[in-house]
């Protein structure tokens, strides 16, 4: 593959005790990270707790900022306090804050989205923007999929960098499912958005931009996801809170 993998785990918001914080770094840093970039995204309230914790090579990555800094702000995170705390990726995106799965506060649009990725940058971070489609859109088809998944990336186009951006494809009807895109659907999908990406941005972007997978990703199914040419990593919630996390980055590299 000539592109360095890269597999994130979301903790989401978890877990409920403190007291297991050490337990699931420690799960992280059993990671071999020789051949894959891993990250991991506290929660909110844990990131200050945990973000020295990490062995090299393992990036402690918000699950969210705001697009504005430091302020007036309740309850939001800033990409400057980020980089004072020499944190390097944020993710933003994640269906779970778009309003798929319920009802944020505030919803967030791709064009916010777009803002916030703005913002990181021009702090010097990178970022990972999640986007995918519910299940009825994935009924209707690849065309419709797609569909769905450009009008999500249109306003990341003038920030599409290989360097500083990672894609992470989550179709909403697997997150926290149990039910896995297969490979055939996962490589499809990928593909399609990267040629996308050749034809809307440029080829060299297309090439090297990294474009993981997200749901219900494990270490049962990394394997056959990780064959596909397509597929970069994972970025991967459930799993991430267990030993298993380890087994889908080695599946990968
Ligand atoms: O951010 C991670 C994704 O939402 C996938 O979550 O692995 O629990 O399905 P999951």
């Amino acid at each position: 593959m000539p592109r360095r993998p890269i597999v994130g785990g979301n903790w989401k918001c978890n877990p409920v005790e403190v007291s297991k914080l050490d337990g699931l770094v420690a799960n992280i840093n059993a990671c071999d990270t020789t051949d894959c970039d891993v990250y991991v995204c506290p929660s909110n309230l844990h990131v200050g707790i945990v973000y020295t914790k990490f062995k090299e090579g393992v990036w402690c990555t918000p699950q969210n900022c705001n697009f504005k800094g430091c302020g007036a702000f309740t309850g939001e995170m800033a990409a400057d306090q980020m980089v004072d705390m020499g944190l390097k990726w944020c993710l933003i995106g994640h269906s779970e804050r778009r309003g798929e799965f319920g009802l944020p506060t505030p919803p967030e649009s791709s064009a916010l989205l777009a803002a916030k990725c703005e913002y990181l940058y021009s702090k010097g971070m990178k970022c990972v923007y999640a986007i995918g489609e519910p299940l009825s859109i994935r009924e209707k088809g690849i065309e419709a999929v797609l569909e769905y998944c450009v009008q999500q990336l249109k306003p990341f186009l003038p920030l599409m960098d290989a360097e500083k951006l990672v894609i992470a494809y989550e179709p909403v009807w697997s997150i926290g499912t149990g039910v896995t895109a297969s490979p055939e659907q996962a490589q499809e999908t990928h593909a399609a958005l990267r040629k996308w990406i050749a034809e809307n941005k440029d080829p060299a972007t297309a090439e090297a931009i990294r474009i993981q997978y997200g749901g219900s990703a494990t270490a049962a199914n990394a394997p056959q996801l990780s064959a596909c040419p397509d597929v970069d990593g994972f970025l991967v919630g459930g799993a991430s809170l267990k030993s298993e996390f380890a087994e889908i980055v080695a599946a990968i590299a």
